[in-house]
């Protein structure tokens, strides 16, 4: 199911959340950023599109929108991109070369002329707004980019501060502190499993720039709106997670046992 509500005056959250098996419950979102030029901040599941548009459908006019900002390829960012695109010839995408070139590997490559290209450390005008393209401390891949809007002093983290949590609420100042550390140290050792391997140096000097930053608001695809003061609680958390138990995926046998389970539940 997809709701909406809103982050901040001018930020609309459209959200919608997925379970994974024993390991909790995940935020994935989408964010409206109304202005003169409204932008949307990735454009939900490929799963759940139709639902997306029509939850889309009640905070803006998807005539209105003026950019999409593709923070990278998977399926939960991806959703409606091609809906958009097809409803709207204004809109145009903004993402990286890298991102345009997967695109181009699908069914539905993105039109090269209504792409905006921007690297991490360019900016780019969006309206009023003026946007710092940024490479996030964690992704889980090589086209993410994430922005850090000057003009609101709003964070977009891509996948980073994601956390897999019992319950999707509507801020992240509202989880347990246990809550939020555990399940974002579990998100992070699931999504960006390198981080086990990085140069615990250099990791924290790019923790520290993003720090630095000190936004308002804190917006990630996988958390609920974190207020900026919580920035640096988040990159505590991510800060130790180098040294956090790996991820032990389910094996075979324990899927086996899933689909037992659900065969069971189904046949009573
Ligand atoms: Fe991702
Ligand atoms: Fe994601």
């Amino acid at each position: 199911m997809i709701t909406t509500y809103r982050a901040a005056p001018d930020i609309d959250v459209v959200s919608s959340s997925a379970t994974i098996a024993d390991f909790g419950s995940l935020a994935i979102n989408a964010f409206v950023m109304h202005g003169d030029e409204p932008m949307l901040v990735d454009t939900g599941t490929v799963v759940e599109a139709d639902e997306f548009m029509t939850a889309l459908r009640t905070v803006i006019d998807p005539a209105d929108l003026r950019w999409i900002w593709l923070s990278h390829t998977d399926f939960d960012h991806i959703g409606s991109l091609h809906t958009l695109l097809d409803e709207n010839p204004q809109l145009r995408v903004i993402t990286t070369f890298f991102g345009m070139g997967i695109m181009g590997l699908s069914s539905t490559p993105l039109p090269p002329d209504r792409v905006r290209l921007v690297n991490p450390g360019e900016r780019v005008r969006v309206g009023n707004r003026t946007l710092r393209a940024f490479k996030p401390p964690v992704y889980d891949t090589a086209v993410t980019t994430g922005f850090y809007d000057e003009t609101s002093r709003t964070l977009f983290s891509a996948d980073c501060f994601g956390a897999l949590l019992p319950d999707i609420l509507q801020s992240a100042a509202d989880i347990s502190d246990t809550d939020l550390r555990d399940g974002q140290t579990l998100w992070v050792t699931i999504d960006s499993p390198w981080i086990h391997n990085v140069d615990r140096k250099l990791f924290s000097e790019h923790l520290a720039q993003v720090s630095r930053l000190d936004p308002e608001i804190v917006l990630s695809g996988h958390l609920p709106p974190a207020p900026g003061a919580m920035l640096n609680t988040l990159l505590d958390t991510l800060a130790k997670a180098p040294d956090a138990a790996t991820f032990d995926a389910p094996d075979q046998a324990m899927l086996e046992q899933m689909l037992v389970g659900i065969a069971t539940s189904t046949a009573g």
